[in-house]
This record gives C-alpha cells, sequence and structure tokens, in this order.
C-alpha cells in the first residue's frame, strides 16, 4: 500500500482523491488544506484524517504526496516533502517563479525523491495512441502540429487576477508539454498574440481569454496552439498530426456515441462539458503510472524537466504576447 497525504483540497484535489481512494494499492491518509471545511469535506468521504503540512510529514509511514494547491505554493510545498524523503506528484505548473523552480530543481537533485508533474493530457488513450504512430512513423516525419485546445469558461475572477496571463502558463502549458512529448522535439521560438474577447461581466479583469501560439522546433517542424475560455459547445481538445506520410487526429470526444436521425438531420451528445470528465481517465491512469513506478523503484514517467520546459515554453509566449515579437528558446 502506497500512502498518501493530498495537499489542497479545492477543485482538482477531489479528482486526484477519488482516484487514490479507489486504487487497490493506495490509500488517502492525509488531508492537508488551509481552509478546513474543504478538508473536512474530503477526509469524511475517504475516512482520512485531517492534519497539517507537519504532522503528515512526520508521519514515517507515509510515502508520497499529492501537491493540487495554487501554484505559487507549490515549489515551497515539494520541498518540503521531498526534504521529508516523501514522493511528490505534484499538478502543474511547478511553480510561477522561475527562481524557485531552479530552487527546488536542486532539493529534488539533492534527495532523489521520484517527483511527478501533473500532465494528465500524456495519459489519454487517443493521444498517446497518436504519439505511438508518429514514433512509428507511420505519417512520416511530423511537420505541423495543431492544437485546439478550449474551455467551456473562464475561471472565477479571484483565480484570473492572481494569475495575469495565465492562459499561456495556466492551461496552455499542458499543449505546449503535448507538444514536446508527441513529436519528441523541443520548440526553439515561440511568437504569440492574445485578444480579451469575453464581456466586462465574465472577465472583469480584462486578462487575456483567447491566446494563439506558433513555435517552431528544433527539427525545422511548425506547432500551433489556439486556446479560449468560452468554448459554447463545451471542452474542445483536438490534436492535428500532419506528416510526409498522412495525417493523424485525435477528435473531441463525447459521453456516448449514440447518433440520433431525423428529418430535421444528425444529432449527437454534446461534448463533456469539461476536462474533469474529458480527462476522467486520465487523470486514473497518471496516478496508477505514479504508484507504479513508486512500486517498481523507477522514476516517474514525468519529471521535473518535463514541468520546467514547458513553463519555459508558456513564459516565452506571454513575452512574445507581451512583446508582440517572436521569442527564441
Ligand atoms: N491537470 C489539470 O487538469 C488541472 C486541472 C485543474 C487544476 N490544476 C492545477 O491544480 C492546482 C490547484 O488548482 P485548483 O483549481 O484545484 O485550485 P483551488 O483554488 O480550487 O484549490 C486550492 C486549494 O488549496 C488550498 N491551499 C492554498 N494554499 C495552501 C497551502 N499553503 N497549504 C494547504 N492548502 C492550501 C486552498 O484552501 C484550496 O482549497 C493548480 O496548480 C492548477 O493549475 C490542474
Amino acid at each position: 500500500m502506497i500512502e498518501f497525504c493530498l495537499i489542497g483540497a479545492g477543485f482538482i484535489g477531489p479528482v486526484h482523491a477519488a482516484n487514490i481512494a479507489q486504487h487497490p494499492r493506495a490509500r488517502l491518509r492525509y488531508v492537508v488544506d488551509l481552509d478546513r471545511a474543504a478538508a473536512e469535506r474530503i477526509a469524511a468521504k475517504h475516512g482520512s484524517t485531517i492534519a497539517t503540512l507537519d504532522r503528515a510529514l512526520a508521519d514515517p509511514e507515509l510515502n508520497a504526496v499529492v501537491i493540487c494547491t495554487p501554484p505559487r505554493t507549490h515549489a515551497m510545498l515539494i520541498e518540503a516533502a521531498a526534504k521529508a524523503g516523501k514522493a511528490v506528484f505534484c499538478e502543474k505548473p511547478i511553480d510561477l517563479d522561475m527562481a524557485n523552480v531552479e530552487a527546488c530543481g536542486g532539493v529534488l537533485r539533492r534527495t532523489a525523491v521520484p517527483f511527478f508533474v501533473g500532465f494528465n493530457r500524456r495519459f489519454d488513450p487517443t493521444h498517446k495512441a497518436m504519439r505511438e504512430k508518429i514514433a512509428r512513423g507511420e505519417i512520416g516525419r511530423p511537420e505541423m502540429l495543431v492544437i485546439s485546445s478550449r474551455d467551456p469558461e473562464i475561471s472565477p475572477p479571484d483565480y484570473v487576477a492572481a494569475m495575469p496571463f495565465g492562459i499561456f502558463y495556466d492551461t496552455m502549458i499542458h499543449d505546449f508539454d503535448m507538444v514536446r512529448w508527441l513529436t519528441g522535439d523541443e520548440p526553439v521560438e515561440v511568437y504569440a498574440r492574445t485578444a480579451v474577447m469575453l464581456d466586462e461581466k465574465t472577465n472583469p479583469h480584462r486578462d487575456p481569454d483567447t491566446a494563439m501560439a506558433m513555435l517552431t522546433l528544433k527539427g525545422g517542424a511548425l506547432a500551433h496552439v489556439n486556446s479560449s475560455f468560452r468554448a459554447v459547445y463545451g471542452y474542445d481538445q483536438r490534436i492535428e498530426a500532419f506528416g510526409e506520410k498522412g495525417m493523424l487526429i485525435s477528435c473531441n470526444q463525447q459521453p456516448t456515441s449514440l447518433e440520433s436521425y431525423s428529418a430535421e438531420g444528425v444529432r449527437r451528445d454534446p461534448l463533456h462539458y469539461f476536462f474533469v470528465q474529458r480527462y476522467a481517465k486520465a487523470y486514473a491512469d497518471e496516478l496508477d503510472d505514479f504508484i507504479a513506478a513508486l512500486e517498481a523503484k523507477r522514476a516517474p514517467s514525468i519529471g521535473f524537466e518535463d514541468g520546467k520546459r514547458a513553463l519555459a515554453i508558456a513564459y516565452a509566449a506571454m513575452e512574445s504576447a507581451k512583446s508582440g515579437k517572436p521569442v527564441k528558446l
């Protein structure tokens, strides 16, 4: 049994808590949150103990932490857990401050605890199949990658205010990771533009809610990522990989594939509403992969370098959007 502590019981925390609780070889031993009521809701559901961070980390029976707090707190929590000798599963991004990211990288190297960044999209079965086919050479050399990644709604105003230009480093960071992971190549330049398309009521801080980024990869291929915080038709997640021998498309998904035909036309289910539904299996599979890595004493499949590089691309995209100029990586 891998004994876990969940740190952060807000929006995504309960998703990981439920996956830990359902896993046959894991147990949610502690829940830590500054908001006691949030911790209580999860602890009561899974029979866990509410604890302070210090108490949980002092327990020799505890094996791993899952960090689901706001990004600004991540590096500090990673360091505390690593110094206590606990394996770390951390939600993206590693932190918002690159100096903190570097310092935390140093602690991870010194302590050598297993470390995993929650780029859950890597565990989506269709995206995985696309990567395998690209790696097998089915489309030949990839020439263009086109990623559409649109949310049904913007985060609450306080969340947006805490992370200006968060569309790049809190949202598109997933897509920048997908570019690296799918192509096995590294972006060397990024050019990005943003727009504010939502009204004053839904986006009172007038922070970018619409963005496009174009990346040039080391091998010469191009990648495009577009993102919006208002897809009225649901969570829109499509990837197109185009190469010299053909094309692969990872399509949108719906709760069922039922089609209903009538004189008016053909109807299908709406798209999944958001990431919790669309990537439910990916969240469960990433946790399972982390647990398998701990059991096998191998390095987790997504590491510190992956988290750091995706963040560097996101920050370069933000810099480009602000300056209006391409930025070299
Ligand atoms: N991979 C994904 O698909 C995905 C989806 C959503 C969120 N996320 C990431 O997960 C993280 C959390 O996002 P969220 O939407 O759940 O945030 P949230 O604001 O809903 O929840 C954060 C929780 O952390 C608690 N908290 C804050 N500081 C703390 C501290 N120092 N110690 C203990 N608890 C503390 C808060 O009280 C709150 O309950 C972010 O990094 C976000 O980018 C990832």
